[in-house]
């Protein structure tokens, strides 16, 4: 698959008209030609969820994109649903509102469609949506698990007429582009590792003492959509007992290394520059600090092995010290990736700028703030209307969303062990060692006892890259992973998710 340079992005995104020509398309766009039925050739788009991401989007397409404009809004909660209509009258756009998107998706007046709902729903409203003919930009991660993703990537090969970008808006960062023809030309001679890093507060959502009564306004069996129908066992602060903190259990989300974590390890992925799952990955961690109802870990490291280098992945929920907002940082970074060359190294900041330094450590050699990330939205609407896709390539997010899921799987089919029998069982890799020993150290400021409270300690866990399954090892271990959701869950009932792929994943 092609990873684009800086140059070629440039070049790609002024070609405009021609592209759509080159590529043969029919249905064509914004200064090419009027779409059908649109009344001045924007592209028509609705979101689906317009919660707080999606009506963040809803909202730029209401005035802040040119080519595009916003048509229709869906959402599985009606007062989410009333509340953004309201906000698009108030600006002056009347759009159709549907509950149902499966509905939204009979509309033949919607060229495009924003993905805006939770991890969860994802790839099936990615698959839904081309086989419906609309262009699709969906917010990362592209999945809730390996599967489902590569299903969602063959779709997007399926139904190559329409095109997929995905969420991981650093795709769109020229400071990244510089950065890696920078490394690519040998300058930092070869890499050593890659880092990421979600060092983001993650506070408490509190405990229930039971099911949680859903909203009236939520249609359950549509918001749940292919996860299991499950009672809510949560009713946080911010998001109650539906929204946003569905991120911390597991039939829905993936913790923070699926959530802020997944655009760090999309950049680093990146760097290490291979289009494929790791080889192997390790985690180890838990959710320490408080006693919540939430499922996920708050802290975790995992090391995830790729033939040119080790990918290590640091999540921290909670603060420096307890009470604090501040958070620790590693080579100046909280949320961010470091790039350890043999020469210097490369730190990317969570809005994806980029400093290159030698290994004195001092003044980077190179700043680079040329932006571009904020321009990933406005890059959809030029993808729709040159029918390519320059960033944001669905299969590159698939591959980074699975090695998030994969992290995670090690994490679940892990036991607890004393963090000293951890830390002897791992002093053969350096990587995982020095990483392990910061962590302790972490904790430690959080007045955790690691002498006595244990860690969970993941297995070594050996993947084909070819099936997208977990093969090798101990079989009784290896069988559980490979039976975990996040590796594979096909959905339910009216939301089971196709099986376009061949059996051998990788197409
Ligand atoms: N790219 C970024 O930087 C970025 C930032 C924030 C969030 N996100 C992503 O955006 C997504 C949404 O996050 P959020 O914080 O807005 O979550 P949220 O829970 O606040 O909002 C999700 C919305 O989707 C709706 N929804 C659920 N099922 C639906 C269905 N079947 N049909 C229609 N609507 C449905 C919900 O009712 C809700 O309104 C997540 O996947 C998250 O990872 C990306």
């Amino acid at each position: 698959m092609k990873n684009w340079t800086r140059k070629e992005f440039l070049r790609a995104s002024l070609l405009g008209s021609g592209a759509a020509l080159i590529a043969g398309q029919t249905r064509l766009y914004g200064q090419v030609a009027p779409a059908a039925g649109s009344a001045n050739g924007d592209i028509r788009v609705a979101v689906m969820g317009v919660g707080a991401q999606g009506s963040s989007h809803m909202k730029d397409y209401l005035n802040k994109l040119p080519g595009a404009r916003l048509v229709a809004i869906c959402d599985a909660d009606s007062d989410h649903l009333a509340k953004q209509a309201a906000v698009c009258e108030k600006a002056g756009v009347k759009v159709k509102t549907f509950s149902d998107y499966r509905k939204m998706l009979e509309d033949k007046d919607i060229d495009a469609i924003v993905i805006g709902s939770p991890n969860h729903q994802h790839s099936i409203m990615t698959i839904r949506s081309l086989e419906a003919g609309k262009d699709v930009y969906c917010e990362k991660p592209l999945s809730h698990n390996v599967w489902e993703g590569r299903q969602a990537v063959a779709a997007s090969k399926k139904y190559s007429k329409n095109i997929v970008m995905a969420g991981t808006q650093n795709r769109s960062s020229l400071d990244i582009m510089e950065a890696l023809e920078y490394a690519n030309s040998g300058k930092l001679g070869k890499i050593q590792w890659a880092r990421g890093l979600c060092y983001k507060l993650r506070d408490s959502i509190g405990k229930t003492t039971g099911p949680q009564k859903v909203p009236d306004s939520v249609d359950y069996n549509l918001w749940t959509g292919p996860a299991d129908l499950i009672p809510s066992r949560r009713n946080g602060p911010r998001g109650g007992p539906i929204h946003y903190d569905w991120h911390w259990f597991w039939n829905y989300g993936g913790g923070d290394i699926a959530n802020q974590g997944i655009h760090q390890m999309d950049v680093a992925r990146w760097f290490i520059g291979e289009s494929s799952l790791p080889k192997s990955v390790m985690s180890i961690g838990g959710r320490f600090g408080y006693d919540d109802d939430a499922e996920t870990p708050n802290t975790l490291i995992s090391v995830l092995n790729y033939e040119k280098a080790p990918l290590i992945f640091e999540v921290r929920g909670l603060p420096m010290k307890p009470g604090m907002q501040a958070m620790d940082a590693y080579r100046g970074g909280r949320v961010g990736v470091v790039v350890q060359y043999e020469q210097g190294y490369i730190t990317v900041s969570e809005g994806g700028t980029v400093n290159i330094y030698d290994n004195t450590n001092k003044a980077p050699i190179k700043a680079l703030k040329n932006g571009g990330n904020g321009a990933h939205r406005a890059n959809f609407v030029k993808a729709v209307q040159n029918r390519k896709v320059v960033h944001g390539l669905v299969e590159e997010c698939h591959y980074s969303s699975a090695a998030c899921h994969l992290a995670n799987v090690s994490y679940l089919v892990g036991a607890e062990k004393s963090n000293a029998a951890i830390s002897e069982s791992i002093n053969k890799s350096a990587e995982a060692s020095e990483t392990f020993d910061r962590l302790l150290a972490h904790l430690k400021a959080n007045e955790v006892d690691v002498a006595t409270r244990k860690s969970v300690q993941g297995p070594v866990l050996m993947i084909d890259r070819k099936t997208e399954m977990f093969v090798g090892g101990e079989k009784v271990v290896t069988d559980a992973a490979n039976k975990s959701p996040l590796r594979k869950r096909v959905g339910r009932g009216e939301f089971t998710i196709p099986q376009i792929s061949p059996a051998v994943a990788k197409v």
